[in-house]
């Protein structure tokens, strides 16, 4: 992947990415590894990993629930969906319930504003949101994960 770029850093997010889909998170392991590979720092990984909210340090659920709450959405109801989806899962920002199905996040715009409220669910997109049409989204991961 690393030659298709201009200089290895420009291959950073990409890889992290990749690596995540692969492993789940961005364990030390895969951190010291990507560093090393890309001739950067540990630190210099950490800094662009805590600035995206799509790439995560520990295990989350099978589906990642993330909620935007930001102005957009925030007028439109984003955050009654976002307790809407605490309550009928049973957790709070970045937990994850029992069973390992969904994390859930509170995240800021995911670029689906004129849709608003929105969110994302892995890398599925879901708007003009509802708390009804927000239990038939997660019905149905849930379903496709049991099937
Ligand atoms: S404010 Fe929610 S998607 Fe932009």
């Amino acid at each position: 992947m690393v030659p298709h770029y201009p200089t290895k850093r420009s291959a950073l997010v990409p890889t992290l990415l990749y690596a995540q889909d692969e492993v789940g998170y961005l364990s030390d392991e895969v951190i010291a590894e990507l560093a090393s590979r890309l001739d950067l720092t540990e630190l210099e990984v950490r800094n662009v990993i805590s600035y995206y909210s799509m790439l995560t340090t520990k295990p989350r659920g099978k589906f990642n629930v993330q909620v935007c709450t930001n102005i957009s959405c925030m007028v439109r109801g984003g955050e009654e969906i976002l307790h809407h989806c605490a309550t009928k899962l049973g957790v709070g920002h970045k937990q994850t319930t029992a069973d390992g199905m969904f994390t859930l996040e509170e995240v800021e715009c995911i670029g689906a504003c004129s849709w608003a409220p929105a969110a994302q669910v892995n890398y599925d997109f879901h708007e003009n949101l509802t708390a009804e049409k927000m239990d038939r989204i997660l019905d149905d991961y849930k379903k496709k994960a049991t099937q």
